[in-house]
C-alpha cells in the first residue's frame, strides 16, 4: 500500500480565493479567545459550512492539562451544536506562539484528525484544509480525510 496526501502551498494569504482569506481573518481573530497559560501557544480555528455560516474556536486549556481542549475541536464542536445537520465545507487553522516567526503551518494533531473524519462521514462530504501561519505560507489540503488513512469509523 502507498499513501499518498496531495497539498497545495502558498507563501501569501493573498493567493487564496476571497472565501478562504476571510476564513482565516476569522481564524486570527479566534486567537484572542484562546486560554493558553500553560503553553502560551495560540490556536484559532474556523470553519465554513456550507450555507455560509462560519463558526470560530480557539484552544482552551486547562491547569489539569488531559481537560484541555484543541481550537479545531472546539469550532467543529460549535459548528455542529448551534448549526445541526449544516456540513462544514472548509477549516482553516492557525496558531502563534513567543517568537511568532514560524514559517510553517500547524498540521492539525490525531485526536482533531479523528474528530474532523467523524464529521465528513456524517455528512457524506469533504472538508477542505486550510492550514495557515500569520506570515502567509498556507497548505491547503483539499480532503481532510487524507490525513487520516486508515481511520478507526463506527464499521470497524
Ligand atoms: N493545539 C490545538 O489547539 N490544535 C492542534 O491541532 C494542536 C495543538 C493546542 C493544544 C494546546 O492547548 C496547545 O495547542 C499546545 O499543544
Amino acid at each position: 500500500m502507498k499513501i499518498i496526501i496531495e497539498s497545495n502551498e502558498y507563501s501569501s494569504h493573498k493567493d487564496l480565493s476571497e472565501k478562504d482569506q476571510d476564513l482565516i481573518s476569522f481564524a486570527i481573530k479566534h486567537l484572542n479567545t484562546s486560554h493558553s497559560p500553560y503553553s502560551n501557544f495560540k490556536v484559532g480555528a474556523a470553519v465554513r459550512l456550507q450555507n455560509g455560516k462560519i463558526w470560530g474556536g480557539s484552544n482552551q486549556e486547562n491547569s489539569s492539562f488531559p481537560v484541555g481542549i484543541c481550537a479545531e475541536r472546539v469550532a467543529i464542536s460549535t459548528a455542529s451544536s448551534q448549526s445541526p445537520g449544516i456540513s462544514i465545507s472548509s477549516i482553516a487553522i492557525v496558531y502563534s506562539d513567543h517568537e511568532n516567526n514560524h514559517n510553517s503551518p500547524l498540521a492539525p494533531c490525531g485526536m482533531c484528525r479523528q474528530a474532523i473524519r467523524e464529521q465528513t462521514l456524517i455528512q457524506k462530504s469533504p472538508i477542505k484544509l486550510i492550514l495557515t501561519t500569520l506570515h502567509g505560507q498556507t497548505m491547503v489540503i483539499s480532503d481532510a480525510d487524507d490525513l487520516l488513512p486508515l481511520s478507526f469509523t463506527l464499521k470497524n
